[in-house]
């Protein structure tokens, strides 16, 4: 991998992974998707049919596999919340970049979503308990913080490149 994106549910890093990727001219891979394909079912299906340990099982496994490969990983909401997770982000040499967002950008984005167990189960205040909750788990695994609210995707890729391109300009100027 190039680049992990991380964040809670409606960060844009499914949407900024992808573009990411574009620019990079690299492969972009989706957590999520992944999991989907793994298990031939949807997330909400998952959930409702295994329960979210089942689900944290899988993409444990995904995440393993997924981070081993090349280009732009976009992670899902819950990923660097689970210890072993955040083990495996640790490990990786590859830059973890947050998305963070305001708690109105974040509704205004996942209420027009659908195929999120949590946003049904857990109703608007229980959503942003959960995000505050996670806030520092973010933040501990990120090397990168990015404040999306009032960036366009192009923008937050364009801060994205000019993050993880930087120590590279500053080598080859100083040497
Ligand atoms: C989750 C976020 C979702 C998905 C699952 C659980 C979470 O990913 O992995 O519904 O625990 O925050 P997105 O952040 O891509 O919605």
């Amino acid at each position: 991998m190039q680049a992990i994106l991380i964040g809670f549910m409606g960060s844009g890093k499914t949407t900024v992974g992808r573009l990411l990727a574009t620019e990079l001219e690299t492969h972009h891979a989706d957590l999520d998707e992944l999991i989907v394909k793994r298990a031939g079912k949807t997330i909400s299906t998952i959930f409702e049919e295994r329960g979210e340990a089942y689900f944290r099982q899988l993409e444990q496994q995904t995440l393993r596999d997924a981070i081993a490969q090349p280009g732009i990983l976009s992670t899902g909401g819950g990923t660097p919340t689970i210890a072993a997770n955040a083990a495996i982000l640790k490990a990786s040499p590859v830059p973890v970049i947050c998305l963070t967002a305001s708690d109105q950008t974040i509704l205004g984005r996942v209420a027009q979503d659908t195929g999120r167990p949590l946003v049904d189960e857990l109703g608007t205040q229980g959503l942003m308990a959960l995000k505050q909750k996670r806030a520092a788990l973010y933040r501990a695994a990120a090397d990168i913080l990015i404040t999306t609210d009032n960036l366009t995707p192009a923008q937050i890729v364009a801060e994205i490149k000019a993050r993880i391109l930087q120590p590279v300009h500053r080598v080859a100027a100083n040497g």
